[in-house]
């Protein structure tokens, strides 16, 4: 037995693999849907309870599409990404538009779009006032600072340059009131890759304190409050999937003990995940193309860190799978590893692997989230293709694999025919 399954049985895999050439990700709709579904229904207890999909994990318009049909909203980030998601029919306040550093042209957009705006900053009132106007709703998004830890990949709060202060949130609210605002919204995301349902729910125990608080002394009624997303994966062997009923559980027990005795009912809640509605659905195929032993053993894929980055720039586990070589023992110690001319072009370091010859695919797991996206073309690597397997069996050609052509778009070569 494997000490991780795939998502997609590697037979599978392997068919795919005759018929499209390495590397790609692959997505699986039938996970990215039940994952959804069980989301939601955890939060059931909830009427206007919704997931605004975090498009920046993948943003590709048919995962948003399976995503929609579901229904999430979206999470959006930049233009790029409202224009992604309209392209779906995700507008209007099934987006939310949480950015920051924001450029005014991003701000009208997100308001031509009639998306719920979340302000970064408290300066970011008069900004939209003066550039944009201000919409009839507006959201602030909260840094609580010292008054959480957060966790190795987002860091910590204080260090962190999103949100407003405890102290601005207050002042945000009494200022967007008397320029006659008339519906708000608080977010916050102080998690990323969290596997404790606890953190969720002292993240919704802190907003939801912030909601009495905010309508005791500004006289403003929040309509609702965003968790943020930051539910994390088991991207370990051994690691446990979170599970949503017990947020869902320990945030309603929070929501009857604070929000109702306080006559703040109903109150609406809402998270941005990314990672956990896509990531485990997805891999990176790749195939092995070279072995190297000097001081230490190499096995070398046509997939690079432009691929998935995860790995390179933070560390990040990914597990892999040898494709036919499931249940084989893991005899040798490897880096897997890409080819750009940089030493963290790494998958995994000193891993024990069945051994691998030239030919072998492998399946890196967990990559259907924040890993084609974060894709970059540095040393001219195109990025590779995406997959989608259908619910039916069938697969789907979602983003073909960059050309050479598309790498050289934007350069000018009339001077050297
Ligand atoms: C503002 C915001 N919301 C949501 C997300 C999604 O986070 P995750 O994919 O960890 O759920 C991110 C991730 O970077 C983010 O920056």
């Amino acid at each position: 037995m494997a000490e991780k399954p795939l998502p997609i049985d590697p037979a599978i895999i392997r068919r795919i693999a005759d018929e499209y050439p390495t590397p790609f990700h692959l997505y699986d709709e039938r996970g990215i849907r039940s994952n959804a579904h069980r989301l939601n229904v955890a939060f059931r207890w909830c009427e206007s309870f919704r997931e605004y999909f975090a498009v920046k994990a993948t943003p590709n318009p048919h995962i948003l599409a399976i995503l929609k049909e579901e229904g999430c909203g979206a999470d959006c980030s930049s233009y790029a990404e409202l224009v992604l998601s309209e392209r779906v029919g995700l507008v209007g306040e099934h987006v939310m538009f949480t950015s920051n550093d924001t450029p005014a042209k991003e701000y009208a957009e997100a308001k031509r779009r009639g998306a719920i705006i979340n302000l970064d900053d408290i300066t970011h009132v008069e900004y939209l006032e003066r550039h944009v106007g201000l919409p009839e709703l507006v959201c602030f998004r909260y840094n609580p600072g010292p008054l959480r830890e957060g966790n190795v990949i987002i860091g910590k709060p204080e260090d962190a340059k999103y949100g407003l202060t405890r102290a601005q949130l207050f002042e945000g609210y009494r200022a967007l009131k008397k320029k006659g605002v008339k519906r708000f919204g608080l977010h916050t995301m102080v998690a990323s890759n969290e596997l404790n349902p606890q953190f969720f729910v002292e993240t919704a125990k802190m907003l939801f304190e912030l909601a009495v608080e905010i309508a005791a002394k500004v006289d403003v009624r929040l309509e609702f409050v965003n968790l943020g997303g930051g539910i994390g994966i088991p991207y370990r062997p051994g690691q446990k999937a979170i599970d949503y009923g017990e947020i869902s559980d320990g945030v309603k027990a929070a929501y009857e003990a604070m929000i109702r005795p306080a006559g703040l009912h109903p109150l609406a809640i809402c998270m941005e995940n990314g990672r956990c509605m896509t990531g485990p659905y997805g891999v990176l195929v790749t195939r092995a193309i070279h072995k190297k032993d000097i001081y230490k053993k190499y096995v070398g894929v046509d997939a690079c860190m432009a691929n998935l980055m995860r790995p390179g720039m933070y560390g990040a586990y990914h597990h892999i799978t040898v494709i036919g070589k499931e249940d084989a023992p893991a005899t040798t110690t490897v880096d897997v590893v890409g080819s750009l001319c940089e030493n963290n072009d790494k998958f995994a370091i000193d891993r024990k692997l069945p051994p691998i010859e030239s030919g072998d695919l492998l399946a890196i797991h967990d990559a259907g989230a924040h890993g084609h996206s974060m894709g970059f073309q540095y040393n001219g690597k195109p990025r590779s293709a995406e997959l989608l397997l259908r619910e039916d069996g069938s697969v789907k050609l979602i983003r073909r694999a960059e050309t050479l052509d598309d790498l050289f778009a934007t350069l000018d070569f009339a001077e050297f025919k």
